[in-house]
């Protein structure tokens, strides 16, 4: 099937006007990690890819919402718009420092987006695969000509730091893009899923009272507030799902893996990107890693894949894109975007 086959029924399509992403400074190592618990860095690594991530300070103010907003202005700055010029405000994270007000109005109040519609949205880390997906349908149909997305997850804000099977993995960042109604209704996500199994719940959880600690989950050590993580089962649901979901793209769209210009895959383990990377046949050069460096950023790593392919000139956008991921919820989410 072709785009515009895909899109029929639109008379409008998107692009991406502009992309921005913000991580700290502060950076945590695999030793340091090795300092604070029973682990090392060639397990860490062997196990995951990742050799360091970057973890805000509080005392310096830093979290979701300093994260967001400095991601959210470096997009604006890129397209060359204000806040003025949007008509939502769209900011995905399961680290919100407020539930009310949302970080998105927030965020909206601090780049001058008023009277912007603004509300946060949480799928972990399909954030920005759902904030892209969502943002896409709002402009194709009319309801919005501009729409302001943000991920962002201050992981270390909700991580227990003496659990060592969580902790290892996660880091800070947010990624931010500003998307704009074209005339082509063939550009933008020509194929997308929003898919979750709410069954898989007790995989991936933030307890907020005792009552809600997963059967099977109890330990005397549960820190309520923290995330909690069964790796092994997260392991074999993302294997499957994300592969599944690369795969439904590809029968849905009739492309194949060479046809891409890039492969932008949520960063939660070297070893699954690997994995799809060779059952799938997917070009290793397309596809994105940063984990190694930023760890798994929750609903940041997405966009801070897409910014930093982008600012690299690793987007070949004469060709669609593969944007993919899976997280808490559990959900998984992809998108094909023709630029
Ligand atoms: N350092 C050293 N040893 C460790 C550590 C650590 N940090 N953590 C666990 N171990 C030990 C375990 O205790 C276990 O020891 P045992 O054999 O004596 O019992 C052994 O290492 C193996 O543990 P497993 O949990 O089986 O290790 P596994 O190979 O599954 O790797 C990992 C663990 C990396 C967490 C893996 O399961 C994984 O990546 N899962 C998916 C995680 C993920 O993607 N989560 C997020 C997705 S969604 C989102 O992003 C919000």
């Amino acid at each position: 099937m072709n785009a515009s086959d895909l899109t029929a029924g639109f008379n409008r399509g998107v692009r991406i006007a502009g992309t921005g992403s913000a991580v700290p400074d502060r950076v945590l190592s695999n030793h340091d990690l090795a300092k604070m618990m029973d682990t090392s860095d060639e397990w860490i690594q062997q196990r995951t890819g990742i050799r360091e991530r970057r973890i805000c300070d509080p005392d310096k103010g830093e979290g979701t919402l300093w994260l967001s907003e400095q991601a959210a202005t470096r997009a604006l700055e890129d397209a060359g718009l204000t806040g003025a010029d949007v008509d939502l405000v769209i900011v995905a994270t399961v680290t919100m420092e407020m539930t009310c007000p949302s970080t998105a109005a927030r965020i909206a109040g601090k780049i001058g987006a008023t009277p912007a519609g603004a509300f946060d949205i949480t799928a972990a880390c399909c954030g920005f695969m759902y904030a892209l997906n969502l943002a896409d349908s709002l402009i194709r149909v009319g309801r919005a000509d501009r729409i302001l997305i943000v991920g962002c997850d201050c992981m270390s804000s909700i991580i227990d730091y003496e659990d060592r099977s969580v902790s290892i993995l996660f880091g800070d960042a947010a990624g931010s893009a500003v998307l704009e109604a074209v005339d082509d209704p063939a550009r933008g996500s020509v194929y997308q899923s929003l898919q979750a199994d709410g069954r898989g719940w007790p995989s991936l959880y933030i307890p907020r009272h005792e009552s809600q600690i997963a059967e099977g989950d109890e330990d005397t050590k549960i820190r309520i507030g923290c995330l909690r993580m069964n790796g092994r089962e997260v392991y074999k649901f993302a294997v499957t799902r994300f592969q599944r979901a690369i795969k439904d793209a590809f029968e849905k769209t009739g492309l194949a893996p060479d046809e891409f210009g890039a492969f932008i895959c949520h960063q939660s383990n070297a070893r699954i990107i690997e994995s799809a990377v060779e059952k799938l046949g997917l070009p290793e050069d397309k596809v994105y890693v940063n984990i190694d460096r930023f760890g798994n950023s929750s609903a940041g790593s997405v966009g801070l894949c897409l910014d930093q392919m982008r600012k690299a000139g690793r987007i070949d956008e004469s060709k669609p894109t593969m944007l993919v991921a899976f997280g808490g919820g559990m959900t998984w989410a992809s998108s094909v975007w023709r630029h």
